[in-house]
C-alpha cells in the first residue's frame, strides 16, 4: 500500500495563508499531507475531519508531533457544524477540502474502490451504510441506469444496467473484478486508454458515499463557520464536483450566471455579497506536478474569502 501524495499542496497553503493563533479546519484529513503543511507553516490550531476511521487512526502520529495543535474528528464534513460545535469550536479562519478518495483507500484492495484490483465490492469511505455490492444487487434496472448516467455521465448506462441485472440473476456480484468485467463486456474501449469501467466505478462510489450531497452540505456549513477574512479552499477532481463548487462560490460571492443575451456567459450581481472569489478562474496544477503525480491531472482549486462585516 502506497502513501497519498497531496495534490496542489503549495497552492492550497498559499491560498489558505494560515497565520499564528488562527483556527483552521481540514475537512478531508486523508493522509494528513495538507494538515502537516498547515501545522508547519504557522503556530495555529487545526481541526481535521475524515469519515474514514483508518485515516483518523493514522493521524495520531501527526497529532503527537504537534502536541495540542491537531484535533482529529471521525465523521462527515456534511455534519461539520454539529461536530465542531460539540467540540466547542466557534469561528474558523480557514477551511480546506480535498475532495474524493485518498490513495490509501484506492490502493487497499479490501476497500473495493479500484477496478484495477479485485476486492470486495464495498466503496464506502466510512464503515456504515450500504456497499456498492448492495446497490448493484438490489437496485432496479432503471435506478441503476440512472445512477450510472447521472453520476458517471455514462452514455451506455442502460446497456450496463441490463448486463448487471442479467449477471446477478446467475449469481450475486460480489467483487470489483466481477463488476469491472461486466462493464467491459458491454462498453468497448474507446482508444483513450481510459478503462471502460472508470465511469461506472465513479458513479457507484459517488452514490455509495452521497458525495455530491456531502459537498453541498459541507460547503454551506464551512461558509457559515468562517469568520471575517476567513478563507475557504477547495480542490476537486471531476466535473460534477467542480460544478457544485463553482456554483456555490459564484452565488456566495454575490454573482449569478447572467441570463442576458447581451452578456452571454457573464456574471451579474445578486444580493450583497458576504464573500469574494479569491481568483475568478480555477487554479490548475503545474506541468511538473502532473508529471510527478498523474492523479493531479484533473485537479482544480477554487477559493473564497469571507468579507469583513457590512463590506
Ligand atoms: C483526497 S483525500 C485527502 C488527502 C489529504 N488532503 C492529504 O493531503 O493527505 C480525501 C479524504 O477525504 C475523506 N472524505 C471524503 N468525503 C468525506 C466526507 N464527506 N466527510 C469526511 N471525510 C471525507 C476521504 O475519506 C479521504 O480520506
Amino acid at each position: 500500500m502506497s502513501g497519498h501524495i497531496p495534490v496542489m499542496q503549495a497552492e492550497v497553503l498559499a491560498t489558505l495563508a494560515p497565520h499564528a493563533n488562527g483556527t483552521y479546519l481540514d475537512a478531508t484529513f486523508g493522509g494528513g499531507g495538507y494538515a502537516e503543511a498547515v501545522l508547519a507553516a504557522a503556530p495555529c490550531t487545526l481541526w481535521a475531519i475524515d469519515r474514514d476511521p483508518d485515516a483518523i487512526a493514522r493521524g495520531a502520529a501527526l497529532a503527537a508531533r504537534y502536541p495540542g495543535r491537531l484535533h482529529l474528528i471521525e465523521g462527515r464534513f456534511g455534519d461539520m457544524v454539529t461536530l465542531l460545535g460539540a467540540a466547542g469550536v466557534g469561528a474558523l479562519d480557514g477551511v480546506m477540502f480535498d475532495l474524493g478518495v485518498s490513495s490509501f483507500q484506492l490502493d487497499t484492495d479490501a476497500r473495493g474502490f479500484s477496478f484495477r484490483r479485485s476486492g470486495p465490492l464495498d466503496m464506502r469511505m466510512g464503515r456504515s451504510g450500504p456497499t456498492a455490492a448492495d446497490l448493484v444487487n438490489t437496485l432496479s434496472e432503471a435506478a441503476l441506469a440512472d445512477v450510472l448516467y447521472r453520476l458517471g455521465e455514462e452514455r451506455r448506462s442502460r446497456r450496463i444496467a441490463r448486463a448487471i441485472i442479467a449477471a446477478r440473476e446467475v449469481a450475486p456480484i460480489e467483487t470489483t473484478g466481477q463488476l469491472a468485467d461486466i462493464v467491459r463486456s458491454v462498453v468497448p474501449k474507446d482508444g483513450s486508454g481510459i478503462d471502460p469501467a472508470t465511469r461506472s466505478f465513479q458513479a457507484l462510489r459517488l452514490e455509495v458515499n452521497d458525495e455530491l450531497g456531502e459537498i453541498t452540505r459541507g460547503l454551506a456549513q464551512a461558509a457559515e463557520l468562517l469568520g471575517p477574512g476567513g478563507r475557504l479552499v477547495v480542490v476537486s477532481f471531476h466535473s460534477l464536483e467542480d460544478r457544485l463548487v463553482k456554483q456555490f462560490m459564484v452565488t456566495a460571492s454575490g454573482r449569478a450566471p447572467s441570463p442576458s443575451r447581451h452578456d452571454p456567459g457573464g456574471l451579474r450581481r445578486t444580493a450583497a455579497p458576504r464573500f469574494r472569489l479569491i481568483s475568478a478562474r480555477a487554479l490548475r496544477p503545474g506541468e511538473a506536478e502532473i508529471a510527478r503525480n498523474p492523479r493531479a491531472r484533473s485537479a482544480r482549486l477554487r477559493a473564497l474569502e469571507r468579507l469583513e462585516m457590512h463590506a
